[in-house]
């Protein structure tokens, strides 16, 4: 007796990673850090013990590079999942620079398409990963009786950072950063992507 498994409504996570790393993220990791010399005190939202900027890179000439990049892939993406021709993608990004000892509760993006996160100088895996949480966890009756983790009986998933590294995931999807252990600050610089109609 065969038994098919077949999964329904699956909660994606889509990566790259980037080949001129290197060179580009020498570029961002300078930009960050004068973005933080001119505005010191920056945002609080689900950071803690760490510096966000305002979510203004959209506006920036400075980081072009990284917007456009944020555009394609989120672009290619929606294109993959059929989203209608001739959408205008609007996003709006900032710069996350976490201390050691920083983190960042778990939070959702509302009202937006696609949410992400590009990595651009961390020290991994001490920095801490990011993690998703089931978005079903809380109808679930029962825990498993398990031995080892499936994707089927996962409640939180943790994804690897890297330098270079994006990870685009639905803004719905819930997600914390855990502690940043290691001995150096945990760069990165996340986004929001929503697509609408063109006037
Ligand atoms: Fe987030």
């Amino acid at each position: 007796m065969e038994i098919t498994p077949r999964p329904l409504f699956p909660s994606v996570v889509w990566t790259t990673l980037f080949d001129d790393r290197a060179v580009f993220n020498a570029k961002m990791l300078q930009l960050a850090r004068q973005m933080r010399e001119q505005d010191p005190r920056g945002v609080d939202n689900s950071n803690v013990k760490g510096w966000q900027s305002p979510n203004n890179l959209q506006t920036l000439p400075a980081f072009e590079d990284i917007n456009i990049r944020i555009l394609q892939v989120c672009q290619s993406i929606a294109q993959s999942q059929h989203f209608k021709p001739n959408l205008a993608y609007h996003h709006q990004a900032w710069v996350n620079i976490s201390p050691p000892g920083a983190f960042n509760q778990i939070h959702y993006h509302p009202n937006c398409h696609f949410s992400g996160v590009y990595y651009v100088s961390l020290k991994a895996p001490e920095c801490g990963s990011i993690y998703f949480r089931d978005p079903r966890v809380a109808s679930r009756m029962m825990t498993y009786p398990i031995e080892k983790m499936t994707d089927f009986t996962a409640e939180e998933v943790w994804m690897p950072p890297e330098e270079g590294r994006m990870y685009v995931f639905p803004g719905w999807m819930e997600h914390g950063v855990e502690e940043n252990k290691s001995d150096q600050d945990r760069i990165s610089i996340s986004f929001n992507v929503l697509a609408t109609p063109k006037r």
